[in-house]
């Protein structure tokens, strides 16, 4: 068999179980469901049961079409160390440079590992010789090191979702020094953008690990995602949306509930507007989906509190009895719904402090009508940025800026507007999904397998 035919195994801790298709959140599924299309696939990880008595090694198999989907349960304790704690606790913030936030146990550590090492033992036996593993994100750093103790001879491949830090940033996690000789174990790195692969290879090059990482700038379906919001823009929610805002123009902000996407920050950004530019107070309101996301973990759970209370803040001080200025919504959206409100939105509003990409820039800018595209104000600080010339950029950490962008957002005469998403398009049609694992399997299958 050639290598281009031989089995596809993705590992990501989230498994996306088939009837959970239509209403994904979360750029890694969402991604990764665009670009296996058509070829036979493994996809191993997580069955997102976490009361098992212990961490299972005896994976459950369902297979819809060519894909075979094979999970494990973790424990209650594996949960808490290994999800809630090292990866969410610690590296998540790690790797979002807000070390403020994060917290180290010695014990979760351990979690890590021990699910880490469990992951290897239930997937080393499924494992054939020609498979192609790629293994996904930073809940996995020690898989391919624990895969190659166990015998696999196999072509791995690791691709880090989310930002890498400056090196110093990396280095004040304890033990950083074995997560990145981990890496060495994998054939090829990826990461979404020059400055985290850079950032990446410093940290590798000073622990003496070979290789270079290298940049695949993940991306969508721009093709069905536009047709999809075309669709929706028919179907009955966005009628309703768009009955409900009077002729209203809408912004639109879409996001898992994560402190990584500058929530808070957007929320004051949005007042500014009403306050500095009273010209759109009555004209313009803006929509936040946030689903809870990690809702048991502390850090989420104070953020959460928060927005309820700005957001209730926000309506009570700039509210008028027939106009709520800002709605928002923490529960999860079927993605076709959201791509005809992202076709509605005058405005898109993506304004992460930091994100690897950001896939929902990608999604508003495909789901425009190009005749009369809405503009995407987005921050400097996504992965997305370097590619979108056309957004109107701002640093999310300064509302007022965000207001100056939105006011200049929402008064753009059409001919700019067209001009800015001509350019944005460009770019989504540029680095697709598809073009984006197409990228990453043709380097790995290129690549010669380290020996086990
Ligand atoms: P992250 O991976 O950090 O969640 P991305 O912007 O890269 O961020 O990807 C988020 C994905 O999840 C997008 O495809 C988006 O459409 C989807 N998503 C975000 N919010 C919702 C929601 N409220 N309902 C359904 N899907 C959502
Ligand atoms: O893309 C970042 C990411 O952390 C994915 O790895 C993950 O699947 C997604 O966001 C949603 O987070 P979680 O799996 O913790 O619900």
């Amino acid at each position: 068999m050639s290598r281009l035919m031989s089995r596809l195994v993705i590992v990501s801790n989230r498994v996306p179980a088939p009837r959970e298709r239509t209403q994904l959140a979360g750029g890694l599924a969402v991604a990764l469901r665009d670009a296996i299309i058509g070829r036979e696939t493994l996809w191993f990880g997580w069955s997102g049961n976490a009361a098992a008595t212990a961490t299972s090694t005896t994976p459950t198999i369902a297979a819809t079409g060519k894909v075979t989907y094979a999970t494990i349960d973790l424990s209650a304790a594996d949960y808490r160390g290994f999800y809630r704690g090292f990866s969410n606790t610690m590296l998540w913030p790690l790797l979002h440079s807000r070390m403020g936030l994060a917290e180290f146990r010695r014990e979760d550590l351990a979690a890590y590992r021990r699910v880490n090492d469990s992951f290897a033992e239930a997937l080393a036996p499924l494992l054939r010789p020609d498979d192609t593993v790629w293994v996904h994100d930073y809940h996995l750093f020690p898989l391919g090191a624990a895969l190659r103790r166990l015998g696999a001879a196999n072509r791995l491949g690791f691709f880090l979702h989310v930002p890498f830090p400056p090196p110093a940033i990396f280095a004040s996690l304890p033990q950083a020094d074995g997560l990145l000789r981990d890496l060495g174990a994998y054939d090829v790195l990826g990461l979404q953008t020059a400055e985290d692969a850079g950032f990446l290879n410093q940290a590798l090059a000073a622990v003496g690990v070979p290789g270079e990482a290298r940049v695949f700038p993940i991306g969508i379906d721009p093709g069905a995602f536009a047709a999809a919001a075309r669709r929706a823009e028919a179907g009955p929610e966005a009628k309703r949306l768009t009955s409900s805002l009077s002729g209203r123009a809408l912004i639109l902000g879409v996001d898992r509930l994560d402190y990584s996407k500058g929530l808070p920050q957007r929320f004051i950004g949005f007042a500014q507007l009403l306050k500095r530019f009273p010209e759109h107070r009555g004209r313009v309101t803006m929509l936040q989906i946030a689903p809870v996301s990690r809702g048991d973990i502390d850090q989420y759970k104070s953020l959460r509190k928060e927005l309820d209370e700005l957001a209730g803040h926000v309506n009570a001080e700039h509210a008028e009895f027939d106009w709520v200025a800002l709605r928002y919504l923490t529960r999860a959206t079927a993605r076709n719904t959201l791509a005809g409100f992202h076709r509605l939105a005058r405005v898109g509003l993506v304004t992460p402090l930091r994100d690897g990409m950001n896939l929902v820039a990608k999604e508003y800018v495909a789901a425009q009508n190009p005749e009369d595209p809405g503009a995407l104000v987005l921050s400097c600080f996504a992965g997305a940025a370097q590619e979108m010339d056309g957004a109107i950029l701002v640093n999310p950490y300064d509302p007022d800026e965000t207001a100056e962008a939105l006011h200049l957002a929402l008064s753009l005469p059409l001919e700019e507007r067209r001009d800015r998403w001509r350019r944005m398009w460009q770019a989504v049609e540029r680095n697709t999904a598809r073009s984006w694992a197409r990228g990453f399997l043709a380097e790995l299958e290129g690549a010669e397998a380290r020996a086990a």
